[in-house]
């Protein structure tokens, strides 16, 4: 498969075009606007073919997918040219300014009849994975609740606040990561605090067409140095605890033991954890970039894959709007 990509910036260089290059696929054209950034990528990747703008880079001969890590702008405009001429999307989140920019990319995707897939990572974390797919054996029978945290620093301009930023590029995540959990969102509402200019936390509360609930706190508040983000996901007498994505418990229905002298693990009844191996020297990429990217390729290549689709990211959006409003309110 030979993909032009838009965007040779910071998670791109660090997060995704190494681990799409370890995959079955040609980097053929790439594009930035920095030229000196964009020809270091080029080398890095022994690509031939450049452009400083994106638009000649979807008229590249020969293409068989494009993807994508800009910005919101640059995604609704790059991402309905690509459509336009017929090409299959990889779009990093999110997908677009505004839910009316998804809408419109959802409505193109479907017009050129091509799949438009999104950079949802976070539902494909091991941790995050492994708890979805014990969901989804049907041993932890219904979900009830998720509380969940997912927290980072100010990211705002000092005397010019603005948290758009905040809300398109961290917020999303945990507008499409519950649903991935439970099941459609149907409701929301929020609280929230300040602590001064751009130092915002607040708690959302969510909704699910399944009946469940949810509480998620996300602010500016915490230091991105250590461990941010923490989910426990509740059903009847078992819990599913997820760890800065990684680390994975499930809770189940253990009986009391502390004055059982033959007490045991009992592998049936007690807990179950894991957590990856740092020093295994395996290319393994435990945040789930490169699990999302081969998942991705399936969809790129017309095969059934469980990537998120742009169906996902307008539900998303939908969402983090009405968070937005809600929190204005
Ligand atoms: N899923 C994740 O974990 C994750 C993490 C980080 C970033 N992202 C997303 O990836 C996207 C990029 O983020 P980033 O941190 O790499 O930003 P960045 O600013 O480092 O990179 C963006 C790149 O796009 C280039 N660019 C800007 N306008 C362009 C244009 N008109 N044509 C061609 N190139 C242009 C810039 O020169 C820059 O190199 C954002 O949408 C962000 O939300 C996702």
């Amino acid at each position: 498969m030979k993909i032009g990509w838009i965007g040779c910036g910071r998670h791109a260089s660090a997060m995704l075009l190494p681990q799409l290059a370890a995959r079955d696929v040609t980097i053929e054209a790439l594009c930035d606007v920095d030229a000196p950034n964009l020809e270091r990528t080029a080398r890095r990747y022994g690509v031939r073919a450049i452009y400083a703008d994106a638009r000649d880079l979807i008229g590249h001969a020969g293409l068989d997918a494009i993807g994508m890590a800009v910005g919101p702008v640059q995604h609704a405009a790059f991402g309905a040219a690509a459509l336009e001429r017929g090409l299959p999307i990889f779009m990093e989140k999110p997908p677009g300014a505004t839910c009316a920019d998804a809408q419109r990319l959802m409505r193109a995707a479907e017009r050129a009849g091509k799949p438009l897939l999104i950079g949802f990572m976070k539902r494909y974390a091991v941790g995050n994975r492994i708890a979805r797919n014990v969901i989804a054996s049907g041993d932890f029978g219904r979900v009830l609740a998720i509380t969940g945290r997912y927290m980072t620093a100010p990211g705002y301009f000092a005397g010019d606040v603005d948290h758009t930023g905040f809300f398109l590029h961290h917020c999303v995540h945990y507008l499409d990561l519950p649903a991935f959990f439970a099941s459609p969102i149907r409701g929301l509402s929020a609280r929230m605090v300040e602590n001064g200019p751009g130092r915002l936390l607040f708690h959302m509360g969510l909704d699910f067409a399944c009946g469940a609930i949810a509480t998620i706190e996300m602010g500016t508040v915490q230091s991105r140095g250590g461990p941010v983000e923490r989910l426990e996901i509740t059903g009847d007498h078992q819990r599913l605890e997820i760890d800065d994505v990684i680390e994975v418990t499930w809770r189940r229905d253990p009986p009391l033991k502390a004055e059982a002298l033959d007490a045991v693990l009992d592998p049936a009844h007690d807990a179950l954890t894991w957590k990856p191996n740092f020093t295994a020297a395996a290319a393994e990429d435990p945040k789930g970039y490169g699990a999302l990217l081969s998942d991705v390729l399936e969809a790129l290549a017309g095969r059934p894959s469980s990537a998120p689709t742009i169906e996902d990211g307008v539900c998303a959006m939908h969402w983090l709007e009405e968070l937005r409003r809600t929190l204005d309110r």
